[in-house]
């Protein structure tokens, strides 16, 4: 596991720009999201072997997931320190956290891979569906470990490769045959760049991590039509929305393929993707 082929800085200017303008579109689609993710949020609470009292790093947070569910699990004498790169998606978990009640979770917009945190400050930290998305993926997993006391657990997570997760690769796919877009050059940051079944748990290893569990977990994304599935992506897919920008006659095309090729997943009146993730505990 490589770092990205573009420079830190341009790497940081294109992920800020694309996080910033999605964040609105993420906190629209937050309920259908989440209502397949959680159950992956549940499992990541476990493997993190959280206790009352823990103070808790939950790395790329975006809108606030794990990092709400551990903050209910350590209670009021432990707290979550909720980190992003961006702060338009920390709004939305400042809101998130505020409407539940929560108010032992702390928001901060940081670079993933150097963090601005003390050596050995957590007690255990979570890190849903980022270490994929990093330039360098070892060197942020790497930086997760340095601020974790000895003994602390990480639990993790990726996703699969674009073959097992349809609900991602689909609209990748299409976007490639109807408007020719080309695939992004290999060791791109993006949800499927780490999907290969060892890769999550070398990038672990690389970072000097010890006690390393993968497991398989099956996340189950639902829509209530190909329609909804359609928008879901062309709102939150930042490379799709700057094509249509220039190319807005683009739209109708794209959305009718899309909707044509997701049609073998819509059944007894739902769309329904069973989607690969996989996720991790390790040591420090
Ligand atoms: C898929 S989203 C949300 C992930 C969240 N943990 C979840 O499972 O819902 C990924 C988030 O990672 C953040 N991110 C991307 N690159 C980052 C980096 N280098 N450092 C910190 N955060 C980053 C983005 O701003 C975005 O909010």
């Amino acid at each position: 596991m490589t770092r990205g082929p573009e420079t830190q800085a341009v790497y940081l200017a294109r992920m800020s720009a694309a996080w910033s303008e999605s964040a609105h579109a993420w906190h629209r689609h937050w309920p259908v999201f989440e209502a397949g993710a959680g159950e992956l949020s549940r499992r990541l609470v476990e493997l993190a072997r959280l206790q009352t009292g823990m103070r808790v790093l939950d790395l790329c947070t975006g809108l606030g997931e794990p990092a709400l569910r551990v903050a209910q699990r350590v209670g009021p004498d432990g707290c979550v320190v909720a980190v992003d790169l961006v702060e338009s998606m920390l709004h939305y978990a400042r809101e998130r956290a505020a409407a539940a009640g929560l108010d032992n979770l702390r928001c901060t917009a940081m670079e993933g891979e150097a963090l601005a945190l003390a050596d050995g400050s957590f007690d255990a930290a979570t890190f849903r569906w980022g270490p994929m998305l990093l330039n360098d993926p070892v060197q942020g997993l790497s930086e997760v470990r340095r601020v974790l006391k000895p003994g602390a657990w990480l639990a993790t997570s990726v996703w699969g490769t674009g073959q097992e997760v349809p609900f991602i690769a689909l609209p990748g796919l299409v976007a490639e045959e109807v408007l020719g877009l080309a695939k992004p050059p290999p060791g791109t940051p993006g949800p499927l760049r780490m999907g290969r079944a060892g890769e999550l748990e070398a990038a672990l290893l690389a970072a000097g991590w010890h006690g390393i569990g993968v497991e398989r977990v099956i996340v189950r994304m639902a829509f209530d039509s190909p329609r909804a599935f359609v928008e879901f992506h062309m709102e939150l897919a930042s490379h799709l929305r700057a094509h249509f920008a220039q190319r807005p006659e683009d739209r109708q095309r794209f959305a009718d393929a899309l909707e044509q090729r997701v049609q073998p997943f819509y059944r007894d009146g739902r769309l329904v993707f069973e989607n690969l993730a996989y996720a991790a505990a390790a040591r420090r």
